[in-house]
């Protein structure tokens, strides 16, 4: 089965095709057009991904050497994101659907980023999924495919979304992410110990008070001694962020007494992240899996592989499904 992956949920219009051999195609066209803004601003993500939807498409199905005659299906990001954009990539593939006569498949983000472990590798049911995205951070349990139940998530502000505050008050492009990920390498984590909130209770996080420490913490300080110490700084406050989601990563180990582990999502990219999450792996026994990383941010390889394993369940959609932006 052939299938045509789309995604154009927040700010990277993508497309991707799936056949019998695998992934032939990931196209993703970030939108610079958010830049001078700090962040993304949704109406004009949504008209950037209406102008690039089409050619995008067109080159996934080139690359792949694939025409749309032999397209068996299209997967597409029903939600969460941002509504303007959601609707422009489910109205593409609705569109498709209905001229080429093949299924339309709606697909969660959240489960995408999960299954963006299945394109390269096998994990095994049951599997906890540490899922951190610029927008969610959730502890999943995942009893088997589509069966998810959610047993920790953040009160507040997501992991990368903390990463993009942070940066920004650093002075960092946005997403800040990478930039913070790329100066912590040459940086001590312990030059500045800063907070890791909710470490004694439960599952779920919150990331709001650190960066109004790291805000705090920069107030009296000059510019000069800021740029001079960025690394750091970077180092620490990724520590704090890393530290505080294997914590808990373990803590879910251990209270559902899973033997599989997953990393999803933009954040699980990090390589502090990385590198801890297999520590803990290697000393608690079990196995973990994380994608590759231009599989770790948006993008439709994650939608097409998530399609197919839908499409092996018998699930799909009509042309009446609708995006939704909390979905
Ligand atoms: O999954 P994603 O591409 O989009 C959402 O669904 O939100 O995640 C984007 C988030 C951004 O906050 C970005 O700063 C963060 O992932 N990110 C990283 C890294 N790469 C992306 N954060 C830390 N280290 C990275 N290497
Ligand atoms: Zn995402």
């Amino acid at each position: 089965m052939n299938i045509l992956g789309i995604e154009s949920s927040c700010d990277d219009t993508s497309a991707a095709v799936l056949t019998a051999e695998g992934i032939k195609s990931n196209v993703i066209a970030s939108q610079s057009i958010h830049l001078k803004f700090g962040g993304v601003v949704p109406e004009l993500a949504s008209r950037a991904h209406q102008k690039t939807i089409t050619q995008t498409v067109n080159q996934a199905l080139k690359e792949a050497e694939l025409s749309l005659d032999e397209v068996d299906a299209v997967a597409v990001t029903q939600g969460p994101g941002l509504l303007g954009s959601l609707l422009v990539g489910t109205c593409f593939a609705k569109g498709l659907s209905l001229s080429r006569n093949i299924p339309l498949i709606g697909i969660n983000h959240m489960d995408a980023h999960i299954y963006a472990n299945f394109i390269d590798h096998s994990p095994e049911f049951p599997l906890v999924a540490l899922t951190v995205s610029g927008g969610h951070t959730q502890l999943v349990h995942v009893q088997s495919a589509f069966e998810h139940e959610i047993i920790g998530q953040t009160r507040d502000d997501a992991a990368g979304e903390a990463f993009d505050k942070i940066g920004k008050l650093l002075g960092l492009p946005y997403p800040a992410g990478p930039h913070m990920d790329r100066l912590a390498k040459d940086g001590d984590p312990k030059f500045h110990k800063f907070p890791q909130a909710l470490l004694q209770e439960g599952l779920d996080f919150s990331f709001s008070g650190l960066k109004t420490s790291v805000l705090y913490y920069l107030q009296d300080k000059e510019e000069d001694w800021i740029q001079e110490h960025m690394n750091d700084i970077c180092a620490s406050v990724s520590f704090a962020i890393a530290e505080v989601l294997v914590k808990k990563l373990k803590r879910a180990i251990k209270k559902t007494g899973v033997k599989t582990v997953l990393l999803a999502g933009g954040v699980s990219a990090n390589s502090m992240l990385r590198e801890k999450s297999e520590k803990m792996a290697r000393e608690m026994g079990v196995q973990l899996f994380s994608p590759k990383i231009s599989y770790c941010t948006d993008n439709a390889a994650m939608i097409a592989i998530t399609g197919k394993m839908k499409a092996e369940a018998g699930q799909f959609d009509d042309l009446d499904m609708v995006p939704y932006a909390s979905l």
